[in-house]
């Protein structure tokens, strides 16, 4: 399975990062070849930009965000249509960040993975625990409850255009990785969970990849592991040469 490597830049990068960003990634992306799918997920502002840069560069764009309504009186937010605008091709859902900070419960991510979907657009869908339930022993549970509320009632085709991130939450930003293996159990659980809602052969194609203070020195290891797909990366994919030999480190 070819490797995806997400960018999440969170509210984080200007302008001028995006140039400097997809100079250095299209070099590399034809280097790579197909093997790699990289996308990068700026803040709302730059996606257009972003879109003009990449031209017909395989590099997907990407959104942080997604209101799950085509449009109306919604202060602040953005609809499916308007990304389609900026020629979006995937977009994260779930992020710990935003079930914490903005109170996004399961309900709702679930009605943004449907609206992606409906409009050909990849989901990433976050998953991960916090300390406290890994130290409960409760990561697993946790992780299956989080998967099965968002992708209720989504068909097994649907279910396969999905990106799954595995994010332990206390792995993100603070440089605290999870263990090469703490995350291949989980991802293998994820997967397991994954067959159950659709069969052995869609979970076993689908993309799970981990994401939590990935940098150049640890993804190697992370991205040799059985059952990881690729990496979410946070605060390294602001760095272009740490992204790049990130991506490099996949191969
Ligand atoms: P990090 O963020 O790499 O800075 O830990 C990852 C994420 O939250 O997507």
């Amino acid at each position: 399975m070819a490797s995806s490597i997400i960018g999440n830049w969170k509210m984080n990068g200007h302008s001028a990062l995006v140039a400097e960003m997809v100079g250095q990634l299209k070099n590399l992306v034809n280097q790579v070849g197909e093997g790699v799918q990289v996308v990068i997920c700026p803040p709302f502002p730059y996606l257009d930009l972003l879109q003009k840069t990449v031209g017909d560069a395989p590099i997907g764009i990407g959104a942080q965000n997604v209101h799950p309504e085509p449009g109306g009186a919604f202060t602040g937010e953005v609809s499916v249509t308007m990304l389609q605008e900026w020629g979006v091709t995937h977009c994260i859902v779930g992020h710990s960040e935003r079930r914490l900070y903005f109170g996004e419960t399961d309900d709702l991510v679930n009605q943004k993975v449907k609206i992606l979907l409906a409009q050909h657009i990849q989901p990433i869908l976050c998953v991960g625990e916090s300390l406290a339930q890994r130290e409960a022993g409760i990561q697993e549970a946790t992780v299956i409850g989080q998967l099965g509320a968002a992708l209720q009632g989504i068909s097994s085709e649907e279910l396969s255009k999905c990106i799954i991130a595995y994010e332990p939450i206390w792995a993100i930003g603070t440089g605290k990785t999870a263990t090469a293996q703490q995350a291949n159990q989980m991802h293998s659980t994820i997967r397991h969970k994954l067959a159950q809602l659709s069969s052995d052969e869609i979970a076993r194609a689908m993309p799970v990849v981990y994401g939590g203070s990935v940098n150049p020195k640890n993804s190697g290891e992370l991205l040799q592991q059985s059952e990881i797909d690729g990496s979410l990366v946070g605060g390294a994919s602001l760095k272009p040469q740490d992204f790049c030999q990130i991506i490099q480190s996949s191969q």
